[in-house]
């Protein structure tokens, strides 16, 4: 395609953060580690996740890079980079999770299938773009709208890079047209991050952003949008990020049965401490990150030091200067919140966080209660440990 290419091989990688974690290395699949996650509210782009299933696509001729726009609308059009950038522009703080993030606890109970995550495959950036919403109108599609006139329901973003999963070809994805359509939704083309021209690995030269919904909808290297009247027909929606009870196994598997996952649901995880900590007995700063889908709050984060007999609420905040409230017009209300909490530690115990969102929606205390297949949603209650060293002194 014009101006956006997609290298076959891996050759044309770009750089990255020598402090990383790589989980897989081609495909590129890398999370920055607990402590650096949780430094700041936003992520520096460098420590952000990074999500890939092919060679990283290469931008020869900006000039020429083109988004199409065609389906069941009236007024198919092209939108050149200058197109896109002459819209108003937003600017929105959101958090991008991973459905696979904390895989690699979830596989310890049963093994499932999928790259092996910590609990850092999310963070948190200011996102710069055009509001998909906007752009819509200009193919003849109004705000808030279901349908179109010719059926169209949904929204499908097609990439260039090639995916072993495709054979080879695009990753795609797709959106409910109401999503898109809906300015609240605050769905962008973003062509930003964190003040920045976005990057190779997160998308360059446009991607797609969904706020409050799993990492696998927000399209990177973005090269045309489909409007359809089902949703988009490809194996990243269709067999894969969907949520299956722990009775389903390879064997028994029927993808038509579920639907493709879109929110992500309230989660937490204490990023101050690894899943084993040795040191002395006394006081421990407990901090991490939590976060619901949907827009939807964080109400609580609770602490637990006697691994989960009793608890403790942990303090939380996301802007400095700035009380956080949920649902707060003065809050970020697609982002995380940081949370912070000072304890006690006399002997080696259990410490866990759990979260509940605005909709009282709590964490799950079992893994095994949402053990599937593919180890997504692992939103089970954080659990680290503590193993005292008690000096002779
Ligand atoms: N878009 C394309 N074109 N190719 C991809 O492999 N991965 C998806 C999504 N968009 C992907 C993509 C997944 S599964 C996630 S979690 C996010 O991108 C990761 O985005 P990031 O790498 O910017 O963190």
């Amino acid at each position: 395609m014009p101006g956006l290419r997609a290298p076959s091989d891996y050759s044309e990688e770009p750089s990255r953060h020598p402090a990383l974690k790589i989980n897989a290395k081609a495909p590129f699949n890398a999370e920055p580690p607990r402590q650096a996650l949780v430094s700041s509210y936003v992520t520096p782009t460098e420590f952000f996740y990074k999500r890939s299933h092919g060679p990283i696509p290469v931008v020869d001729d900006i000039e020429r890079y083109s988004v199409s726009i065609k389906g069941l609308i009236e007024k198919p059009k092209e939108f050149f980079m200058k197109d896109i950038l002459s819209l108003p522009k937003y600017n929105v703080t959101a958090t991008l999770q991973c459905a696979g993030n904390r895989r690699t606890a979830m596989s310890k109970t049963r093994t499932v299938r999928g790259v092996g995550w910590d609990v850092c495959a999310l963070g948190n950036a200011i996102w710069g773009g055009a509001k998909l919403a906007d752009v819509l109108e200009l193919v003849g599609i109004p705000k808030y709208t279901n349908t179109t006139p010719a059926g169209g329901k949904f929204v499908e973003f097609v990439s260039v890079d090639r995916c072993k999963e495709e054979n080879g070809g695009p990753y795609k994805a797709s959106i409910p047209l109401s999503q898109a359509t809906n300015p609240e939704a605050d769905v962008l083309l973003a062509y930003e991050m964190n003040g920045e021209t976005l990057n190779r690995d997160h998308g360059y030269p446009l991607r797609v952003v969904v706020p409050g919904v799993i990492g696998a909808r927000s399209v990177k290297w973005l090269d045309s949008i489909n409007i359809d009247s089902q949703d988009c027909k490809g194996f990243f929606v269709q067999k894969d990020y969907k949520m299956f009870p722990p009775t389903v196994n390879w064997d028994n598997i029927d993808w038509s049965t579920r639907r493709p996952q879109m929110d992500f649901p309230v989660q937490s995880a204490i990023c101050s401490l690894e899943d084993v900590n040795v040191g002395r007995h006394g006081k421990i700063t407990v901090k991490g990150y939590a976060v619901s889908g949907g827009g939807r709050g964080i109400e609580r984060v609770d602490i637990s030091t006697d691994g989960g007999k009793t608890w403790k609420e942990a303090s939380r905040y996301q802007k400095p200067g700035i009380q956080y409230v949920a649902d707060d017009e003065k809050s970020d209300k697609w982002a995380w919140v940081l949370f912070e909490a000072d304890v006690d530690v006399q002997s080696n115990t259990e410490i866990v966080a759990k979260a509940v969102d605005i909709a009282a929606n709590v964490q799950p205390e079992k893994v095994e209660d949402i053990w599937n297949l593919r180890g997504i949603l692992n939103t089970s209650w954080h659990r680290v440990h503590v193993q005292v060293r008690h000096s002779s002194m």
